[in-house]
């Protein structure tokens, strides 16, 4: 058994990153509170990815109040599948993926179908801000369901993943694949059950995952290998969340992607707190990479182009 201390000594060695140190000299050092609204509110960073010119799934509608609830189901009848999320939501909390309908019923990817009542009773609790962030009252948006692209198929238990890369300073650091699970009810959230598979960023290929405590290398429900998936244009999602420096204004972002087989890598959400489990999904620590970066700035040598940046991080960054 090794000594805590011993713990301590190899943690750093491989530079694991804790939530102290994360919330510190990160998110506190880099993240101006003045543009948390663009990455809190999911309406907001979709309306800047649209200015910008990058790709979100298409908005169907916005629910800002208790009585347009009543009004949904004619306004999304042209639309089989849909997701209803909280714009201040976070963690997958409150987000229904409706893959289908039935008579006057709604199904959820996990296959149950919801009655009209249950359906607006959850939007009535997402307005009153059951879901958001700091409990506030909320409003939600209704947007297009991903298809996900086939090369995930049998990886994936009944949900799309998504993609997600830290990006610090504009430079992609980290990057990982989560994949749903029976457990996470269509969502690709590590909390709700769904596994982390790390990425190598040089060449986009998976290399091992963490699924709650776990290391794993194949899919807990369709027993498939995790490892050596190659993310399908992974040159272009790099320098997509590259781009989200200049978007949201933040050092230190998350930036979460889904791959469409029609249109391709879209834009989810942004996070200004990102999670440090992207760390275990690959097997190594942020902070040799993060440094690196820093030792740029100091040198006055950080890039103000994204393909400049990728280019660097698929130098630099490879998953050992
Ligand atoms: N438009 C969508 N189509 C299909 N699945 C979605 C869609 N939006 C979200 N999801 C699923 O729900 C998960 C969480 O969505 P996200 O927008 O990232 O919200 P949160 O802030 O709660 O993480 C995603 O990782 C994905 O698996
Ligand atoms: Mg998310």
């Amino acid at each position: 058994m090794l000594t805590p201390f011993e713990i301590a000594r190899r943690l750093r060695r491989i530079g694991l990153m804790g939530i102290g140190r994360r919330n510190a000299d990160y998110v506190l050092a880099y993240n101006q509170r003045k543009f948390y609204p663009r990455v809190d509110d999911k309406l907001i960073t979709k309306r800047l990815a649209l200015e910008a010119g990058l790709p979100v799934p298409d908005l169907y509608a916005v629910v800002h109040e208790e009585h347009q609830i009543g009004d949904l189901h004619e306004k999304l009848k042209a639309h089989d599948q849909f997701v209803v999320k909280p714009a201040h939501g976070s963690g997958g909390d409150g987000i229904l993926v409706i893959t289908g309908k039935r008579g006057d019923k709604y199904r959820r990817s996990n296959g149950h179908l919801m009655s009209r009542g249950d359906f607006e009773h959850h939007l009535s609790n997402g307005l009153s801000g059951l879901f958001s962030l700091g409990g506030h009252p909320d409003h939600l948006l209704v947007e297009y369901c991903v298809q996900f692209d086939p090369v995930f198929d049998q990886v994936s238990y009944k949900g799309v993943p998504d993609v997600r890369i830290i990006v610090f300073l504009g430079y992609p650091v980290m990057a990982m694949i989560r994949l749903p699970t029976r457990m996470s009810d269509g969502k690709a959230n590590l909390h709700q059950g769904a596994i982390g598979v790390g990425i190598d960023i040089p060449t986009g290929t998976t290399r091992r995952g963490v699924w709650g405590t776990e290391i794993i290398k194949d899919h807990p429900d369709t027993e498939q290998s995790i490892v050596g998936l190659e993310i399908p244009r992974w040159d272009e999602l790099l320098e997509m969340a590259s781009r989200c420096y200049e978007l949201s204004g933040l050092g230190y972002v998350g930036v979460d992607f889904v791959l469409d087989r029609n249109r391709g890598p879209l834009i989810l959400e942004l996070n200004a707190r990102p999670g440090l489990a992207i760390q275990i999904a690959n097997g190594n620590g942020a902070l040799h990479r993060l440094r690196k970066v820093e030792a740029l700035k100091a040198a006055g040598g950080l890039s103000t182009d994204p393909a400049e940046r990728v280019a660097f991080a698929r130098a630099e960054f490879p998953t050992t």
